[in-house]
């Protein structure tokens, strides 16, 4: 069963008063906004009659100011692109691999940390549907309600979304927590925490912008006794250009976002390494 204002469908079959839309010009750029009746949208372009948009279907072609547009149903990446930000944001291409890699399910009990501009939030509330519950710990109190408007402009009723203003650092109240996901800075200060509120098998995942952060984590993680199967990765997205003259990877790209890491909560008590071999002995890299 769907919560109220949780589509089952992809989006309505006509754009109805409410209803996001999201045009795109000519050039590909974009207007996400909130349709009214009797209102009109300013695009440097044209301005553009909500009331041209209300009553057609998602796809349809509208024009404005002698330009036409194409009218969507933003999706959530689309939106997510688009909200205002207090902080960085997960962005859509490292949030498929947060939710498939720590393994979000329907009905799952997350915990994440921190909320930010509740970008990784709402892939959470999605992922984890009316079944499921989302614990977002946010420590800076001005930081939340800026994140609630953001997530609630999307997804309208949020009943299995429990926010505390909490340092995830000092403890975490839940116990029995199917997974946690962690975006902030000092992540291997929460582990003594996670390892008593993850279930066992439980998987533990964290998105850190840079590798230095990554390398601390991966040794406090190695060090303690309830975490194995650690696994670290970064997504690279290059989109590519077609034309009826060529085909070619896009000269821009973002070259850099983020690392994830991923671990496992297992019983404490990991064997010990096995013996390296000699020849690996010599490596150069410092053991
Ligand atoms: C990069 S932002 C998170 C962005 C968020 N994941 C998103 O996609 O919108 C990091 C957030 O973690 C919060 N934070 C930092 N340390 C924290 C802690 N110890 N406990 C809870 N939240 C914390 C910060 O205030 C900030 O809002």
């Amino acid at each position: 069963m769907a919560l109220e204002g949780e589509s089952t469908s992809p989006g309505p079959s006509v754009f109805r008063p409410g209803d996001r839309v999201l045009l795109l010009d000519r050039k590909g750029r974009r207007y996400l906004f909130t349709l009214r009746p009797g209102h009109t949208f300013h695009t440097h372009l044209g301005a553009i009659a909500h009331d041209n948009i209300l009553g057609r279907p998602p796809g349809s072609w509208v024009v404005g100011g002698g330009h036409s547009f194409l009218a969507l149903n933003p999706t959530l990446a689309d939106y997510l692109l688009e909200i205002p930000r207090v902080t960085q944001i997960i962005y859509p291409k490292d949030l498929g691999a947060v939710l498939v890699y720590g393994d979000i399910f329907p009905g799952a009990r997350v915990l994440e940390a921190g909320m930010g501009s509740g970008a990784l939030t709402l892939a959470l509330l999605r992922a984890v549907g009316p079944t499921g519950t989302v614990y977002s710990y946010e420590v800076r109190r001005e930081f939340i309600p800026r994140a609630l408007q953001n997530i609630h402009a999307f997804l309208p009723e949020t009943p299995h979304l429990v926010v505390r203003e909490a340092d995830v650092y000092q403890g975490v109240e839940e116990r029995g927590l199917d997974r946690v996901v962690l975006d902030v800075p000092e992540p291997w200060r929460a582990l003594p925490h996670v390892a008593q509120a993850l279930v066992p098998g439980g998987i533990l995942l964290c998105w850190l912008p840079t590798v230095l952060q990554v390398h601390r984590l991966v040794q406090a993680l190695e060090a303690h006794p309830a975490f194995t199967l650690i696994e670290t990765f970064e997504v690279l997205q290059r989109p590519w250009h077609f034309s009826p003259v060529s085909a070619r990877p896009v000269h821009r790209m973002v070259a850099h976002t983020g690392f994830i890491t991923t671990a496992r909560r297992c019983t404490p008590g990991k064997p010990l390494p096995p013996e390296t071999p000699p020849e690996e002995q010599e490596s150069h890299e410092p053991q």
